[in-house]
């Protein structure tokens, strides 16, 4: 049998904005955001095994075992399946854990993806979404990519016709956050609210183009900073540096601790992110990725499976060409594939 293995790129996110409504009854918060997908991506290499999941990662201080959200999503798409074969994983880690870039719920995704492809399942990302809702409240999102409004615990996503096209400057202030933990904080002052309408009018474009940005606001900074004091000091340095080259927004990501820059200019960024790293910043220049490009570098991963296991992408062109099979089957929202 041939030995069949692929590796999918697994992507970084950030979010361009942030609302927190109010707590819901299940323990989480009922929240309004823009995601937007980067270039940054760890690897997810996934080989097909007789039996059992097997986990190993190049980066210290992240679990190798059944704690880590990407042998739970191996896990329960194998249940799901009724899978007797295994799985081995190994993890390429380029995204700092702990810092609201979405990197295990990225790996989770692509685990998810890549078995599908791998054990020939055809769920797609409409059968993928279910367990994918399970494993976490970002991991949906990492089925669609691209710029997306994300709402309810940030697991019910939605494509935007404004797909940013932009260079981003990340900054890792050296200090992971717990998301539970800012949430947490954020509880003992937070009055429930429906009137903010940020997100909304960047979806609705109300105001376009540069202008849409400054409107966004990120709810967690605050309490993230309250959670981390000590990032108060660099977080002003890196937003000082930021500034001064003009960006179209500076925000934390997520629950941080990574700080972002968004410019349209690469020069700009290319200035921001030298001059952070002078200052002795763990700091990346990268592009956005917009839900065209987050598919085609997910179908190029998943057409390279073809050339180990089954030697099918000596066709890739043709099968382009002549309507690939699985490009009809995206165009009945089943599968994704090269847009
Ligand atoms: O879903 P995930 O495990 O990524 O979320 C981590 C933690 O963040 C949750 O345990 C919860 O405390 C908090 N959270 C929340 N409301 C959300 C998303 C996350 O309270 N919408």
């Amino acid at each position: 049998m041939a030995v069949r293995s692929l590796v999918v790129p697994a992507h970084a996110k950030v979010n361009l904005g942030l609302e927190v409504l109010g707590p819901r009854e299940d323990g989480y918060h009922e929240l309004r955001t823009i995601f937007q997908t980067v270039a940054l991506h760890d690897d997810v290499e996934l080989r097909a095994t007789r039996s059992g999941i097997t986990l190993t990662c190049d980066a210290p201080g992240v679990p190798a075992d059944e704690r880590n959200l990407a042998w739970k999503a191996a896990d329960a798409l194998r249940r799901h399946a009724r899978i007797q074969s295994g799985v081995a994983i190994h993890i390429t880690k380029r995204i700092p854990a702990g810092g609201g870039l979405g990197g295990g719920s990225s790996d989770a995704a692509a685990v998810l993806v890549g078995l599908d492809q791998l054990w020939r399942l055809g769920l797609g990302p409409p059968g993928l979404h279910p367990l994918a809702r399970r494993l976490g409240a970002d991991v949906p999102f990492f089925l669609l990519g691209g710029t997306a409004l994300g709402l309810g615990r940030g697991d019910e996503t939605y494509p935007l016709l404004r797909q940013v096209r932009a260079h981003v400057v990340l900054v890792d202030p050296g200090r992971p956050v717990s998301t539970a933990a800012v949430f947490r904080r954020l509880d003992t002052r937070l009055t429930p609210r429906e009137d903010s309408h940020t997100i909304f009018r960047f979806v609705s474009r109300d105001v376009c183009g540069a202008e849409a940005f400054p409107i966004l606001v990120n709810d967690l900074e605050p309490f993230a900073l309250e959670e981390a004091p000590e990032l108060t000091e660099r977080v002003a340095m890196i937003r000082g540096i930021l500034d001064r080259e003009r960006p179209l927004l500076a925000s934390l990501s997520g629950s941080g601790s990574t700080y972002f820059g968004l410019f349209d200019d690469p020069q700009r960024a290319g200035r921001a992110r030298d001059a952070l790293k002078r200052r002795g910043f763990a700091a990346w220049r990268v592009r956005t990725l917009s839900l065209g490009q987050y598919r085609a570098s997910l179908a190029r991963a998943l057409a390279r499976d073809g050339a180990r296991g089954q030697g099918r992408s000596a066709h890739h062109g043709d099968h382009r060409r002549q309507g690939h099979p699985g490009r009809r089957r995206e165009a009945q929202g089943v599968r994704l594939h090269r847009v």
